[in-house]
């Protein structure tokens, strides 16, 4: 992983000192991480420490205003980037909340980032074959395809969605927020396991914002980073995930207060 002899083949996400508001309202504090390809990042924490905002952030949503910092893609200043060009940068951004677009079928909505991403649309016959192969390994029914994005999906179809949006667009750095909530234990291992096959190339890097150690067991992250209060305040490898489900987050939260 740090063999520096080797040139890395992947890319590489900077946040550099971030600071967001929403409104006059500061809620990143000075936020400082570096995920490479090859490597899973996981950041747990308190409610309300900052978390999605560190993934909205990072998206571009017009909501939450950098006040300082800088995030770079592969170098590329991504806050100068519009939206769709960070999701052409290679980015992706899994919701915590996904919005729900009536007369938009997910197939036409998959087809049409596809495209964004790519530059250009792909072949439909071949479209169809990787999005049957890839609704196929996530045991998401054939008739899903059809139905209007997120408009009355499960918690457990909205993730395993989000999981076939990454085998389909194959972006270089995903940033996966509460994808593990709302799950049963069979779906929590199918989305995992999605997880896996997304990042087993090890050209891609993952930022994974959870609350639960569980789906940890499943996807084992390099690095564990604590949020409190709008930084990261605590960093270590996964056993740190297994001391904050046996401690809590009171000893940051105190300490950051
Ligand atoms: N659009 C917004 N408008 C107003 N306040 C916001 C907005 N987005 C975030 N905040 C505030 O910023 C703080 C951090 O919220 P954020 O959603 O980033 O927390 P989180 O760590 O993801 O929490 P959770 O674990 O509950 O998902 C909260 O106090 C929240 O109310
Ligand atoms: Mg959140």
């Amino acid at each position: 992983m740090s063999d520096v002899s080797r040139v890395p083949s992947g890319s590489t996400l900077e946040i550099h000192d971030l600071h967001v508001a929403v409104g006059d309202k500061e809620i990143l504090r000075g936020v400082n991480l570096t995920v490479k390809a090859g490597e899973t990042h996981a950041i747990m924490g308190p409610n309300g420490s900052g978390k999605s905002t560190l993934a909205y952030a990072i998206a571009g949503h017009p909501k939450y205003t950098i006040t300082s910092g800088r995030v770079l893609l592969d170098g590329a200043d991504l806050l100068e980037m519009t939206v769709d060009e960070r999701a052409r940068a290679g980015l992706f951004l899994a919701m915590q909340y996904p919005v729900e677009v009536p007369g938009v079928s997910v197939s036409n909505f998959l087809r049409t980032a596809v495209t964004s991403m790519r530059g250009e649309a792909p072949k439909l016959r071949q479209f169809a074959k990787d999005l049957k192969t890839g609704m196929d390994a996530l045991s998401i029914d054939a008739a899903f395809a059809q139905r209007n994005l997120n408009e009355g999906f499960s918690g457990g179809e909205k993730k395993r969605h989000e999981i076939l949006q990454l085998e389909l667009l194959k972006p270089k750095i995903a940033v996966l927020d509460e994808t593990d909530s709302g799950l049963d234990v069979d779906a929590l291992r199918v989305v995992s396991e999605g997880i896996n096959r997304f990042r087993s190339s090890g050209e891609t890097g993952v930022l994974l914002i959870t609350h639960y150690t569980r789906i940890l067991r499943y996807v084992k992250p390099d690095f564990v980073h604590v949020f409190a209060a709008g930084r990261i305040v605590e960093q270590g490898g996964p056993e740190l995930a297994d001391k904050l489900e046996a401690e809590g987050y009171e000893a940051y939260t105190k300490a950051s207060a």
